[in-house]
């Protein structure tokens, strides 16, 4: 789709000539309503005319364009900003691009070159942006260029105070960059070549005439879209290439010892690899900056207090700090609900008494009554709702640049439909993505003292990363790529302009979803459905098309969440039959845009349906960690055939008889379990109570004490049951 400025109003300072004009005309060929600035002055500053901007204004209303002047000097920032807002009632988008030049040898450089040029570039692009910016803070939108030089990045004969200045543009747009980030104000900087009256002293006039103002104009057209959200970056430009800069550092070198003195002499020897660039890296943050600097402290000043240990050290430059939060609880939350509860979450999840098959979850009087299985993720978001990770400490952040980046719901048995359930969360980990941190949070659901289903959420906050953390997590429920063939089945389903209104009775009451002043500051033109709730629509298509509408089939479900769905939109499901595993993406099908990615629901099979059943009336809880490893197997089986090399038989009882039989075998192969006994090949044959089975799996009871305490049997090769540790170690979370 071509890139529209329809409806939105850009200024472009010193527009009446050169790069400014061209840029000018370009935003008002695709519908931005402009403002045309330009003082009408000499390339050195002096002299004053409206003619240069009226005469492109004229051009751009012949074209059909909407256009207006305005001849103030960007110093009186207010005055060009209100110019905006008279004409045309907003502003969105900001060209800083007026200049000047008064190149001098630095030694014959007077005060008055100097100031000039800075008042012209830098002090201008700051009154003028500081003019527009609470407006664009106010409407959740903005887009600001700084036009910086190649002189201010390399340095140039006889540009001091032009250098200076450029580049103090860059680090404005650095900060800016960083402050505009949560109310989607984008900041980037440009650094443009192209023949015009700045420059024609110094090309020849051939260059001048090929390297053409018009090279540049699509680049600042893109980076002002809506679309674009590129930010504090530098671009270099010319004759069509468009190049982006970035910073490196070296590796460096510690040029001081422990308890010793730091000496010049130390640094002169060290200079060569102080400077030596191979393996340089390429700090994007003052917190990644700043973090390996306190780092060498810890190697080098011990008993230095906090400041000394790079955990510290992350803590300082970011306020997350994954050792203080990973494995911190939040306050145990309850959740009473009602059959009517299950159906609003139905309707909420756009269930509708049309389709015959949806009656059962929609009246409670119905033979088959049932919850939906994704209403689990429901009482377990009550914790969070409370703001507690919040007071968590070593997150330290802020909790308006939250986004919900992923979910994973697994059951382990089919949800009652009425009844008081427990939710205990724990910080399973805290990842440093860069650009932001991800907390996953993992949520227990319990009814009674039975464990009724998992949650795991993954947190994206914007603009909170760079604390040196990991960027993986063993703990993570990873998002699984569909395959690469078109899908088995694809299922649409419109969502109703209420959607939304209708979901967050549920439970989330986000203003995000209904309030369109909230939706804005976060930069959506109107309130966004909740992610959760097509991540409902979707779950209840693989329902519907692979297990016939049986939640007791439901087993696990994880999406990834990629865009925002607008109520009214219609989504379509596509689905992938890989076993008892559906993979799915959802897409918005008026856009054709991905929503929900990286997405599967496990099932039972048929033949596990009834075993899910079995469980449902509190038979075996061990069934579901089987489950969990026979799925670690088939994913990185031959490690642990590799690591524990032996056939393991389990016997589980269950009140006292034998209640299930399993058979792993590490051993052989690629690894594998299947259910029932091993037939003579087991190298040790375990057998331990259901019960016990799950509290050595919650890590609650050492299988070595459970041995000796004869809660756990071992036949054969008892050396063996040591390694139990390395097979169930993942499950401690269950
Ligand atoms: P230009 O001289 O054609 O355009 C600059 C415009 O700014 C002029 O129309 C001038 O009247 C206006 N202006 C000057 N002072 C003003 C003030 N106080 N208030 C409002 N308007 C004012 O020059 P060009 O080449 O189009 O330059 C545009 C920008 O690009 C400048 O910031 C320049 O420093 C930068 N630049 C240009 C390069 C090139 O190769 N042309 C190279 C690097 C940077």
């Amino acid at each position: 789709m071509s890139l529209s400025f329809e409806g939105r109003v850009a200024l472009v300072t010193g527009s009446g000539g050169g790069l400014g004009r061209e840029y000018a005309l370009a935003f008002a060929e695709r519908g931005a309503s402009v403002v045309v600035n330009d003082l009408g002055a000499d390339t050195k500053g002096g002299g004053k005319s409206s003619a240069a901007a009226d005469k492109v204004v004229e051009e751009i209303r012949a074209k059909g364009g909407k256009a207006v002047a305005n001849y103030d000097s960007v110093e009186d920032g207010e005055k060009v900003i209100q110019s905006a807002l008279d004409a045309f009632g907003r502003i969105d988008i900001v060209v800083n691009n007026a200049g000047i030049l008064r190149d001098r040898s630095f030694a014959r450089t007077s005060d008055l070159d100097w100031d000039l040029i800075h008042r012209v570039h830098l002090r201008g692009s700051f009154s003028v942006t500081r003019a527009a910016w609470n407006h664009m803070k106010n409407q959740a939108f903005g887009r600001i260029i700084m036009t910086t030089s190649a002189a201010g990045i390399y340095g140039n004969f006889g540009q001091a105070n032009y250098s200076a200045a450029k580049l103090g543009l860059l680090g404005l747009a650095n900060t800016l960059a960083i402050e505009g980030l949560r109310y989607n104000i984008r900041c980037n900087t440009i650094a443009p070549v192209a023949g015009s009256r700045l420059t024609e002293t110094v090309m020849t006039p051939e260059l001048v005439a090929s390297l053409k103002p018009e090279y540049i104009a699509p680049m600042v057209l893109w980076l002002c879209h809506e679309q674009c959200q590129e930010n504090g970056a530098l671009f270099e430009a010319g004759a069509g290439w468009i190049g982006k800069l970035r910073w490196e550092r070296s590796q460096g070198s510690i040029v001081r010892q422990k308890n010793q003195p730091m000496t010049p002499e130390a640094v002169r020897d060290q200079w060569d690899k102080i400077c030596d660039f191979t393996d340089a890296t390429k700090p994007k943050s003052v917190q990644e900056s700043l973090l390996s600097i306190v780092s060498v402290l810890s190697g080098l000043d011990s008993g230095g207090g906090v400041g000394a240990t790079p955990t510290a050290a992350a803590a300082l430059a970011s306020g997350v700090n994954p050792a203080e939060a990973v494995g911190q609880k939040l306050p145990p939350s309850t959740f009473t609900f009602t059959p009517a509860q299950c159906i609003l979450y139905a309707l909420g999840v756009g269930m509708s008494t049309k389709d015959p098959d949806h009656l059962r979850f929609l009246y409670e009087g119905h033979e088959d009554f049932s919850c939906l299985p994704t209403f689990g993720v429901i009482p377990s978001q009550a914790a969070m709702m409370d703001g507690g990770l919040s007071s968590i400490p070593g997150l330290n952040i802020d909790f308006t640049q939250v986004l919900h980046g992923e979910q994973y719901l697994e059951l382990y048995k089919p949800l009652p439909t009425s009844g008081t359930l427990t939710s205990e969360a724990t910080v399973a980990d805290v990842l440093d993505k860069g650009s932001g941190a991800v907390i996953l949070l993992d949520v227990k659901t319990f009814s009674g003292d039975q464990l009724i289903c998992f949650n795991q959420f993954s947190v994206f906050v914007v603009g909170a990363g760079g604390f040196g953390g990991r960027r993986t997590s063993d703990n993570a429920k990873a998002a699984v790529p569909p395959p690469k063939r078109a899908p088995d089945v694809v299922a649409i389903d419109s969502t109703t302009r209420d959607q939304a209104a209708l979901y967050r009775l549920s439970g989330d009451w986000n203003p995000l979803h209904i309030d369109p002043s909230f939706a804005a500051m976060g930069g959506f033109k109107a309130p966004i459905l909740h992610g959760l709730c097509s991540f409902g629509f979707a779950a209840r298509h693989v329902l519907k098309h692979f297990a016939a509408n049986d939640p007791s089939r439901f087993k696990a479900i994880k999406v990834r969440f990629v865009k925002p769905v607008m109520p009214g939109q219609s989504l379509q499901t596509e689905m992938w039959k890989e076993g008892n595993r559906i993979h799915l993406q959802c897409k918005v099908k008026e856009t054709d845009a991905v929503v929900l990615a990286g997405a599967y629901v496990d099932l039972h099979g048929a033949s596990e349906a009834s075993l899910g059943n079995l469980t449902q009336h509190g038979a075996l809880q061990s069934e579901l960690v089987f489950a969990e490893i026979g799925r670690r197997i088939k994913d990185s089986g031959s490690e642990l055939v590799r690591k524990v090399n032996a056939v393991f038989a389990w016997e589980i009882t269950k009140d006292s008889r034998s209640a299930a039989e399993w058979t792993m075998d590490l051993k052989n192969g690629s690894g594998s379990l299947h259910r029932g006994p091993a037939g003579g090949k087991a190298d040790v044959t375990i057998t331990v109570s259901d019960e016990d089975f799950m509290e050595v799996v919650q890590g609650r009871l050492n299988p070595q004490k459970a041995f000796f305490s004869g809660k756990l049997k071992v036949r054969g090769n008892i050396m063996l049951s040591q390694k139990l540790e390395v097979i169930l170690k993942d499950h401690a979370k269950l």
